[in-house]
């Protein structure tokens, strides 16, 4: 029997785990300190308005509508919008390709969250008072050099093992009793666990008296004084669109199959939107209010300006730990900060498993937790390059292709199937039915019109801007390269694997049928 969510509030929650995320607490603040500030907002909200909420209503909408006939992943799904096609169900390998590539190297960056919750309460990194130092801490964890602090990769791996046998575990249980329970629990106590924090930034005042201007106050200022002259740049743009459908996880995959395990008659419309807000409110307000403020009054106006340009990986192993030692209660916050981050990526990252399970499960009819069981076999192996590679620009190769370039792409084949395939008129009957709530007409045509052409041109000037150079390896320097060139093989395989399935399953699924006629 097909699985179902227990309860509305636990789909609502387990969408909101998927999409909440590192890239809520550490990517937007970024983005939006190196695009213009407060001014970033005017495209983030554009893009929320006419990208990121349709395509939130589409995915839960078309998941639920495959549902209906037995599919949970993109290939079912695309098949039985447009059956007439043969070729459409591969455009929907896409749909798993992309989750599963995120996972072999989310879940390892989400295992340096849980080792580092430890290490904060163990008082490893304690030694490290320096960013110099503290940069070691982390290079010697993850077996890039050998320093005082660690001789191996050994540390890390361990906490990798533990992080995925959680991640296969949840997915065995399946979706009521392992991704529901899970989010019930994991997301309201990391909401907790912000709110926390934020607190502790917000009474934090001017915690160098050496320097009475390096408050919090003045961090706030930092991030969100707009610098309007950043619109010009079509870079502020892009990069706002990209956090749009990074920090809500659509065009991923992933909502689509968890759609589809509701009923028929249970709303999208409103659930859809209530997953948005929550997603912003953690994103806009909490991430926005914790880093890069606190940053600002520990390190001072001139420092901000290197560890806003260092990246999220930097600010949050390298500047967040410093930061925490330097305030009383530090340790605590210190692991209330890593355990909220390790929540927030678990909750992601069973979601992009799911797509490749559910797979199996449908077009193969392998029970859940024998699928769980070759999900997790063979995505063990392909997590190996990206453990011992990451010297070599694995994680980034793979970020590329997996975690950016296949969610426009898929986002705009979901997008141009659902408004012109399926048909508006179809697809607004689609969207409305059970739903709480009546959309105003208006969106009619945003999804129509606006939606497609906002991501074809996104996708235009991505192709040229980054596409293009990155395929042709521009800035990999010449040792990576032929890593870089396995890692580009081991990609094409997935793909090809994943597409020979799909044949495989439908040409089963055809047998049956030919010999009736
Ligand atoms: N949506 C997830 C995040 O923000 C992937 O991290």
């Amino acid at each position: 029997m097909r699985q179902r969510w227990g309860s509305r509030l636990g789909i609502i929650m387990a969408v909101a785990g998927s999409a909440l995320g590192l890239g809520n607490f550490l990517r937007f603040p970024v983005q939006a300190a190196q695009n213009g500030g407060g001014a970033f907002m005017i495209p983030y909200f554009i893009a929320l308005l006419f990208l990121g909420i349709p395509l939130m209503w589409i995915e839960w909408t078309l998941g639920r509508f495959g549902g209906g006939f037995e599919h949970s992943t993109a290939p079912g799904i695309f098949h039985s919008m447009w059956n007439k096609n043969r070729f459409i169900r591969y455009f929907g390998v896409i749909g798993i390709f992309g989750p599963l590539v995120i996972f072999i190297y989310y879940t390892y960056i989400e295992s340096w969250l849980l080792a580092y919750s430890f290490f904060a309460l163990s008082g490893k990194y304690a030694a490290a008072t320096t960013q110099g130092a503290m940069k070691s801490f982390l290079s010697g964890f993850q077996g890039l050099e050998k320093n005082e602090f660690f001789g191996n990769i050994g540390t890390a791996y361990f906490f990798f093992l533990i992080t995925f046998i959680l991640n296969v575990s949840v997915i065995y249980y399946g979706i009521k009793s392992g991704i529901e329970r899970l989010c019930k629990y994991a997301m309201p106590t990391l909401l907790v666990f912000a709110v926390i924090i934020l607190i502790r930034v917000i009474t934090l005042g001017a915690p160098n008296p050496e320097h009475p201007a390096w408050s919090i106050a003045n961090g706030f200022g930092f991030l969100w004084n707009p610098d309007f002259s950043a619109l010009k740049s079509a870079k502020t743009w892009l990069a706002a669109a990209g956090q749009i459908f990074f920090t809500l996880s659509v065009g991923i995959g992933v909502i689509l199959t968890y759609a589809s395990y509701l009923k028929k008659e249970d709303d999208v419309v409103l659930s859809g939107l209530t997953a948005v807000s929550t997603n912003e409110f953690a994103e806009v307000i909490l991430g926005g209010s914790i880093i890069i403020p606190m940053a600002f009054a520990v390190f001072g106006p001139q420092e901000i300006q290197n560890i806003a340009n260092s990246g999220s990986f930097n600010l949050s192993f390298i500047t967040m730990p410093l930061i925490f030692e330097k305030l009383t209660g530090g340790v605590v916050f210190a692991f209330l900060w890593f355990v909220l981050l390790f929540l927030a990526g678990v909750t992601s990252s069973v979601s992009l498993a799911q797509p490749a399970v559910a797979f199996l499960e449908d077009e193969f009819e392998i029970n859940r937790k024998r699928a769980a069981w070759i999900f997790g076999m063979v995505a063990f192996v392909l997590c190996q390059p990206a453990i011992f590679g990451l010297a070599y620009g694995v994680v980034d190769e793979l970020d590329f292709w997996g975690g950016t370039f296949s969610l426009v792409l898929f986002g705009t084949i979901e997008t141009i199937l659902f408004a012109w395939v399926l048909g508006m008129d179809k697809a607004w009957e689609e969207i409305h039915t059970g739903a709480d709530l009546s959309l105003p007409s208006f969106y009619k045509f945003i999804i129509k019109y606006v939606t497609p052409v906002f991501l074809l041109a996104i996708l235009g000037f991505w192709v040229v801007q980054e596409g293009i150079p990155t395929l042709l390896m521009k800035n990999v320097p010449p040792e990576n390269k032929s890593v870089v060139l396995a890692v580009r093989l081991m990609l094409v395989l997935i793909f090809a694997g994943l597409a020979a399935g799909v044949w495989l399953a439908w040409r089963k699924r055809m047998r049956p049928a030919a010999k009736e006629e």
